[in-house]
């Protein structure tokens, strides 16, 4: 049975949700799915603005075809080629042989990388602030590049006023019923899993994404149709807010996050002596992390919410303990910046910990690393812990 929702009087989310998918880029861990949104905007002719990923393939089609109502589809907006969006293109080709792709110069040459299909005579190659009119609405395409991939584009309908962001104001996350902003609780049960989603993903970006919102601060924008998660139909400057704040690589919030490794639970113990220290010197906003346990990408998402990090992990073969290090490289390649760092080490003949994750932050831009770092011969004795407790009041002081 087709699924659809309206979005405006002439525009609807044909898109779908998957729970079952266990990782994302077959990386990142679903909780709660996913959903693939694309839309279809019914004019005298008719454009579906981005596809889906070949796991909802049926319901997708179904949805299209539902919307369509006997009528083919003329056209198809491609902004994004990455293949949780563009993997139906193929399917959509043969079910629609007359219809168009529109899309720039990056955009085709990749559509001929994935499929075999052939472009000629389908092509719509457009270029930035190109217009293209679908009767009453009038489309005008704002290039995007790296705001995930090379070839991404928005679109914007002049018309109505939506912005098909495509990667940019995603979210992890699979629909509830619920398509829009106003129709969840977003801070509470979508917050998390945007900023995930944003930092791990396009995390990287900050830069690109930063062109983005100065060229769309120039739009009318009403609503926001991304390709993962709701639809913004009010409140827009919040996840513009969001978005801004989090691409300037700036922290959400004054708090610590404490991220600890810990094979026999003596490095563990210093952590956790260390956030009792900071709760006793004031400070409330602290999060935990065993990053054993807890998947990097969430380590990735708190370092990008909070203004002090505190790491902590024992010496291993000479080396940083393994995931510590991984974690460390994850930072480094989404080019997190401008955190202030308390390190904490640990190792029973050489430890090395301290000053090679010291030297890997040295790596990264703008990262203060606290003086007073704090290592330990196997396990915390008295002798350090006035050591321990003047690196807790220094983080105090800035935090509160
Ligand atoms: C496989 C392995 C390799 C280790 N390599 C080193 C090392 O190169 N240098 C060192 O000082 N300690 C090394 N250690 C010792 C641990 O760093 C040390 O025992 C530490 O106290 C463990 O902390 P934990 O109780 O938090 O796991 C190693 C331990 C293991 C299990
Ligand atoms: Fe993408
Ligand atoms: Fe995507």
């Amino acid at each position: 049975m087709y699924c659809f929702r309206k979005v405006t009087d002439a525009l609807y989310w044909v898109g779908a949700n998957d729970r079952r998918l266990e990782l994302f880029e077959n990386i990142f861990p679903l909780r709660d799915g996913v959903s693939y949104n694309s839309y279809l905007l019914m004019d005298e002719k008719t454009v579906l603005f981005d596809a889906a990923d070949y796991a909802v393939g049926r319901q997708f089609l179904e949805n299209v075809q539902a919307v369509l109502g006997g009528r083919t589809l003329d056209y198809l907006v491609v902004n994004h080629m990455e293949p949780d969006h563009c993997a139906m293109i193929g399917d959509l080709v043969l079910r629609y042989p007359d219809m168009k792709l529109i899309g720039n110069a990056k955009t085709f040459p990749m559509i001929s990388q994935f499929f075999d299909f052939d472009l000629e005579g389908k092509m719509v190659t457009v270029k930035e602030g190109d217009t293209f009119s679908t009767g009453k609405h009038t489309l005008h395409f704002v290039m995007a590049p790296m705001v995930h991939w090379p070839e991404v584009m928005m679109t914007y309908d002049e018309t109505d006023k939506v912005l098909f962001s495509a990667d940019g104001f995603g979210s992890f996350k699979a629909l509830n019923g619920g398509i829009f902003n106003d129709e969840v609780d977003f801070d509470r049960d979508w917050l998390d899993e945007a900023r995930r989603y944003y930092t791990n993903i396009v995390g990287k970006y900050g830069m690109q994404v930063q062109n983005v919102l100065k060229k769309a601060a120039s739009l009318d924008i009403q609503i926001i149709c991304p390709l993962h998660g709701v639809i913004w139909r009010n409140n827009l400057d919040y996840i513009i807010g969001k978005y801004d704040i989090w691409s300037k690589y700036e922290p959400e919030e004054k708090g610590v996050m404490i991220a600890y490794a810990s094979m026999y639970g003596n490095t563990e113990n210093m952590a956790e002596v260390f956030a009792m220290m900071l709760s006793e010197a004031g400070v409330k906003n602290i999060c935990m992390h065993n990053i054993s346990k807890t998947h990097v990408s969430e380590l990735i998402s708190d370092s990008f919410k909070y203004s002090h990090i505190v790491l902590a992990a024992p010496t291993y073969n000479n080396g940083i303990y393994p995931l510590m290090d991984n974690f460390l490289e994850d930072m480094k390649a989404l080019a997190l910046k401008n955190r202030t760092v308390a390190v904490l080490g640990n190792g029973s003949w050489a430890p090395q910990s301290t000053k090679l994750i010291t030297s890997k932050l040295g790596e990264m831009k703008g990262m203060t690393v606290l003086d007073g770092a704090v290592t330990v011969k196997s396990s915390l004795k008295d002798a350090q812990m006035e050591e321990l407790k003047s690196l807790s009041r220094q983080i105090a002081q800035e935090v509160l």
